[in-house]
């Protein structure tokens, strides 16, 4: 179990007294401002920009920002790239975006020739929150500040975190299924269940699962709810990369061996989209009962919109990630400007979010100081919010489309 809740099975095999990092008694500063970083001949640094344009926002500062993403195959990623992409860009800064194919070796890489490139900070959500040592090494040696975008990076040299509370996400999805199957007046009545949870090597996996776990959990006790197939730890349940034909696959081969004489399905439980677009396929294919079945997800992507208009997906839940970027390009100006960074910060983003010194650890006893944004329930009832944000448009045919 690769699983990482706080306090629980966490690497000590961490880099020791890096300048920058959750680990380094929680500075708040980077040790070297970007002006004093190396930069290359033809990029100016905050300093230098300040001193061209006082009219520009005090931290900007024509600084070069390295965006590293991991995958352009799950949809969330192509929005939070483009965003802040987008977003660092209207503020001045030079960027340098990468998607490194879910592969490992490939974001190492990648985040290396940003370093080689000269940027002076690094924006990075990890396929694997262990597998970054060498580049965040590197970063560390260069003193360059890292932000770890959405997915915590289990190395010190992280100097913040900003995400959504992941624990929440998972915490509402199952607080869903309670309130909608009125789990707590349900008497005699027994709901059976499936559950499918994300990739092992993504930090927020765990969390999403004990989120939803600890809400479902008294109901599995008392018997109200029952995991047919019996695979309920976080392990049997995982799925490698979020990857929805791995999800379809599962699904197909559990409704085959525990569904097909009859028995009733009512809840799949997914921890996200790309695995509830897979669940919902096998389950409109390959299941034998006529009910409809409650499954949930968590992103809004627009495939799973489309689900939920159409029935076939219950709920997401739906994280706002323009918001996230917005929140990460007022973190990374502070940082570059030298600036405290502590709750005192939340005010200026416009934006609900918690300052969290105690949630998240880069290694063990190392607490990631971590700007978290609040995650919303999304159902067929209130499709329209999402169309508020701006971020969506809804068609003739009551479908939503990201409106990039
Ligand atoms: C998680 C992320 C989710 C979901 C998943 C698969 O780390 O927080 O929003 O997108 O990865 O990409």
């Amino acid at each position: 179990m690769k699983r990482k809740l706080l306090g629980a099975l966490l690497s000590t095999a961490m880099v020791a007294s890096l300048t920058v990092g959750c680990g380094g008694g929680n500075d708040t500063t980077p040790a070297d401002t970007p002006a004093d970083t190396e930069a290359p001949a033809d990029a100016e640094t905050p300093a230098d920009n300040e001193a061209d344009d006082a009219s520009a926002p005090a931290a900007a500062g024509g600084g070069k920002i390295g965006i590293s993403m991991p995958t352009q195959s799950l949809e969330r990623w192509n929005r939070d790239g483009a965003y802040l992409d987008e977003q660092f860009k209207a503020a001045g800064f030079e960027t340098v975006l990468t998607y490194s194919d879910n592969d490992s070796g490939k974001q190492v890489n990648d985040i290396q020739n940003m370093l080689a490139d000269g940027v002076n900070l690094l924006v990075v959500a990890a396929i694997d929150g262990e597998a970054l040592n060498t580049a965040m090494n590197e970063a560390a040696e260069a003193n360059v500040p890292v932000i770890s975008y959405d997915r915590l990076i289990l190395n010190d040299a992280v100097s913040y975190y900003v995400s959504f509370d992941n624990y929440t996400v998972g915490k509402l999805q199952g607080e869903f299924i309670v309130d909608t199957l009125d789990l707590a007046n349900a008497g005699d009545t027994v709901y059976n269940m499936e559950i499918t949870a994300g990739d092992p090597a993504d930090n927020n996996a765990g969390y999403f699962y004990q989120g939803a776990m600890d809400a479902l959990q008294p109901y599995l006790d008392a018997g109200t709810l029952n995991v047919v197939s019996g695979q309920t730890d976080f392990d049997s349940v995982a799925t490698a990369q979020w990857n929805t034909d791995t999800a379809l696959e599962r699904a197909q081969n559990v409704l085959s061996s525990y569904y097909a004489d009859g028995t009733q399905l009512d809840v799949w439980l997914c921890s996200n989209d790309s695995t509830a677009l897979g669940v919902a396929q096998a389950v409109t294919s390959d299941y034998a009962g006529s009910n409809s079945v409650l499954i949930t997800g968590q992103d809004g992507d627009e495939a799973n919109l489309k689900n939920i208009v159409d029935g076939v997906q219950t709920m997401t839940v739906y994280k706002n990630v323009s918001n996230e970027s917005v929140v990460t390009l007022a973190l990374a100006k502070a940082i570059l400007a030298g600036d405290t960074i502590d709750d005192s910060l939340v005010p200026s983003f416009g934006i609900e979010c918690a300052f969290d010194t105690e949630s998240y650890e880069t290694s063990e006893g190392n607490k990631c100081p971590s700007f978290l944004l609040v995650p919303n329930v999304i159902t067929k009832d209130n499709l329209q919010d999402l169309v508020d944000t701006g971020l969506y448009t809804m068609g003739d045919d009551g479908y939503l489309s990201a409106a990039n």
